[in-house]
């Protein structure tokens, strides 16, 4: 197992490359099941649900080919290949290990007329359920059933009817499994109450690229005419927003200036908002962002919401930060259930942090002292990082795993800006 450590009093200064969505990653992946002909992703992270995405569309048929990088991405070139679908199941041990496989059963239903999927079963932050994916594929004519932990998706002669979906509670995974399964419907598919996240309109461009038809690209209400030939294309991942507003909080607490290159503040404006509100100094421009502060921060109150309100994925970062700042801040958790995993370690390191229902109170103090910390999910792991570059001493970051899912070469990234921080390998 990794362990990452970190010495906590550096500003951070220079420029960090922001990497290609891993959210936006793990859905344009599955895409390639649409069609026999390649598709190229540009910009592709190094993450570890990447790779197991690639190995899990492998079982189904479909090759990864990974080529070099191009001078203008980051990230890496993977054409993958689905010209014959051979399975149509994503099992158990893949889907409990990363949830986001069942972003195979919408494309593997448009393209083989059937799809089964592990029922995924909860995670760290929530019991996070499929119904709403289940109830869009229903409601664009698919026959489902559930056996034994397992759920089969099957339209007649091969196509979906079409028809229309109106999400009671916006889900980014139910928007992306129902606009994959629309993209060869036979009929017109809506989406209403469809999610916004910019992952959902990389989403959507990359199927209008396939040769499927959107309209309303953006917006609430998802109108698609799916089409029986998609055609291969080559699409450029969009840049990580969270990894983005992750660093941004990192100079924010720990105090210096740094270039976010790559960065797209279109995607992010709630989240720069919130920053300038605590009193970081952020400069958008043509290639990104620059972000500055003092490390002398203000209180927050601050409620995650679905897109383009406060990310929930920002939730843990900015809790971090705020450990230190001046007053009390109040945020306040509505997507997910049990998205506090971060507090008990933040407090080990000294944070004044009380939880209250959905919402915590943290309190302002003028140290935090550096320990052995455990990683309990994605975010919460960068929060531990987060608050040990200014905690007194080293802080002893475990079960890194967690990070290595959603942040490419972190330790890299923060050293080149000044961070006192290595990755140790316990064999
Ligand atoms: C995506 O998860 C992201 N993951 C999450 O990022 C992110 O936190 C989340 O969207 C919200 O923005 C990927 O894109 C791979 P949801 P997803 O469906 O699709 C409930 C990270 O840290 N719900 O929008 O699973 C659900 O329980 C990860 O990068 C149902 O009730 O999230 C939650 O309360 C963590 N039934 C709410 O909706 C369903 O069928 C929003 O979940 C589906 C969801």
């Amino acid at each position: 197992m990794d362990r990452i450590l970190v010495r906590g009093g550096n500003r951070l200064s220079g420029t960090i490359p922001i990497s290609g969505a891993k959210n936006s990653a793990l859905t344009l992946l599955p895409c390639a099941l649409l069609t026999d002909e390649p598709l190229t992703l540009r910009n592709l992270p190094r993450l570890a649900d990447v790779d197991s995405f690639g190995h899990l569309l492998n079982q189904l048929g479909c090759s990864t080919m990974i080529e070099g990088a191009r001078p203008e991405d980051f990230g890496r070139v993977m054409t993958l290949r689905a010209g014959k679908v051979t399975a149509t199941i994503a099992p158990y041990d893949i889907v409990r290990k990363m949830r986001a496989s069942i972003l195979v059963l919408g494309p593997l239903l448009a393209r083989a007329g059937e799809a089964t999927v592990s029922l995924p079963g909860g995670c760290a932050i929530g019991n996070r359920p499929i119904d709403l994916h289940l109830k869009a594929l229903e409601a664009f004519g698919a026959q489902m059933e559930t056996t034994s932990g397992y759920v089969t998706a099957r339209a007649k002669d091969g196509r979906l009817p079409g028809g229309k979906i109106i999400f009671p509670v916006v889900s980014v995974g139910a928007t992306e499994n129902a606009l994959m399964a629309a993209a060869r419907a036979r009929g017109t598919c809506v989406i209403e109450n469809a999610a916004r996240e910019p992952e959902i309109v990389d989403l959507c461009n990359l199927l209008v690229a396939m040769g499927v038809q959107i309209d309303g690209i953006g917006t609430e209400t998802l109108t698609i005419e799916g089409t029986d030939r998609l055609h291969g294309a080559t699409y450029r991942v969009m840049p990580d927003r969270i990894e983005a507003g992750s660093y941004a909080c990192a100079v924010g607490i720990a105090g210096g200036d740094v270039d976010l290159v790559g960065a797209n503040p279109a995607d992010m404006q709630a989240t720069l908002g919130a920053l300038r509100d605590a009193g970081v100094t952020v400069e958008e421009h043509r290639k990104g962002i620059r972000v500055s502060s003092d490390g002398k921060l203000g209180p927050l109150t601050l409620s995650t919401a679905p897109f383009p309100g406060f990310a929930t994925d920002m939730q843990a970062q900015f809790m971090a930060m705020l450990t230190k700042a001046g007053g009390a801040s109040v945020l306040t958790e509505t997507i997910f259930e049990n998205r506090y995993m971060h507090v008990p370690e933040l407090a080990r390191m000294g944070a004044d942090i009380q939880v209250r229902g959905r919402s915590a109170v943290v309190r302002g103090v003028d140290r935090l002292v550096g320990a052995p910390v455990m990683a309990t999910d994605l975010r919460a792991s960068m929060s531990l990082i987060i608050a040990g570059l200014v905690a007194e001493g080293e802080t002893n970051v475990q079960r890194v795993y967690h990070l290595d899912r959603g942040y490419e070469r972190l330790e890299e990234k923060l050293s080149a800006v000044g961070a006192d921080i290595e990755r140790v390998s316990d064999g």
